[in-house]
C-alpha cells in the first residue's frame, strides 16, 4: 500500500507547489528552522552546476528543480538526466524546468536503465527517505557511476527530534524514514566507496563519497 508521503509525491497539485513553496520549508526543518542546510545546499548547488563536460544523474529529481540548475553549468558533450517514478513530478519538470543539456525519463530508482560505469556524478537529494526499500538505491548509484565518479545524497538523519519516544514511529506511518548515523555511510563503504564524507545537520545528513578509480 502506497504511504501517505508517496501518494503526495504523485500528486499534481504538490507537484507544482514543490519548487518554491515545500521545498525551502522543509530545507529549513531539517536544521529545526536554522540556516545550516539551506547553507550547505546553497555550497552544494554551486559546485554542482560549476561549468564542465560531465554526464550528470539526478536520481529522484522531482520537479527538476536541481536537474535544471546543473544543465545550466554543463558544457560541450555535458548531459543531466533527471529521472524520477511520479509522472506528474516529471510532467512539471517538462513544463519549468526544461534545459538544453537536460532530459527527463520516468524510472523506478531501483532498476536505472543505465549500464554500468556512464556517469561523472550521480546525486539522490531528498528522497531516500521516501522509498521503503532505500539502500538498494545506493547500489544503483554505485552501479551507474563512473570509476573515480562522484556520488552525492541528502537525507534524513536520527536527530534531537526523531529520536525521541514515538516520533520514528509516527514518521514511519506517514511514509518518512529515518535513518540511523551509520546506515547510509555504512552501505556506502560496504560497496567500497572512498573519501566518504558525511555532514550531520540535526535531523539532515549530506554524504558525498567516490567511486574507486580502479572499479
Ligand atoms: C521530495 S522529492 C525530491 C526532489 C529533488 N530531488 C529535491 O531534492 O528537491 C522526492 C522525489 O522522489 C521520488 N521518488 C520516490 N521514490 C522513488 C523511486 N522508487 N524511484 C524514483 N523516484 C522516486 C518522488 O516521486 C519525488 O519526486
Amino acid at each position: 500500500m502506497e504511504s501517505p508521503a508517496t501518494r503526495l509525491m504523485r500528486n499534481p497539485v504538490f507537484s507544482r507547489i514543490y519548487q518554491k513553496a515545500w521545498r525551502p520549508i522543509f530545507t529549513r526543518g531539517f536544521s529545526l528552522g536554522g540556516h545550516a542546510t539551506a547553507d550547505y545546499d546553497k555550497a552544494l548547488r554551486a559546485y554542482l552546476c560549476r561549468p564542465g563536460e560531465r554526464m550528470v544523474l539526478d536520481i529522484a529529481c522531482g520537479p527538476g528543480n536541481y536537474t535544471r540548475h546543473i544543465a545550466v553549468g554543463l558544457t560541450g558533450d555535458g548531459q543531466v538526466v533527471g529521472v524520477d517514478y511520479s509522472a506528474p513530478m516529471l510532467a512539471t519538470a517538462v513544463a519549468t524546468n526544461s534545459a538544453g543539456r537536460a532530459s527527463y525519463l520516468r524510472v523506478d530508482a531501483h532498476a536505472i536503465p543505465f549500464s554500468d560505469n556512464s556517469f561523472d556524478e550521480v546525486i539522490c537529494l531528498a528522497a531516500l527517505y521516501l522509498i521503503p526499500d532505500p539502500l538498494p538505491v545506493l547500489d544503483e548509484m554505485m552501479r551507474v557511476a563512473l570509476p573515480g565518479g562522484l556520488l552525492v545524497v541528502f537525507t534524513s538523519v536520527a536527530g534531537p527530534i526523531s529520536t525521541l519516544p514515538g516520533v520514528r514511529t509516527l514518521a514511519g506511518i506517514g511514509g518518512y524514514r529515518v535513518f540511523d548515523r551509520d546506515e547510509i555511510t555504512g552501505r556506502l563503504r560496504d560497496l567500497g566507496a572512498e573519501h566518504i564524507e558525511q555532514t550531520l545537520i540535526d535531523e539532515g545528513q549530506y554524504v558525498l563519497c567516490r567511486k574507486p578509480s580502479g572499479a
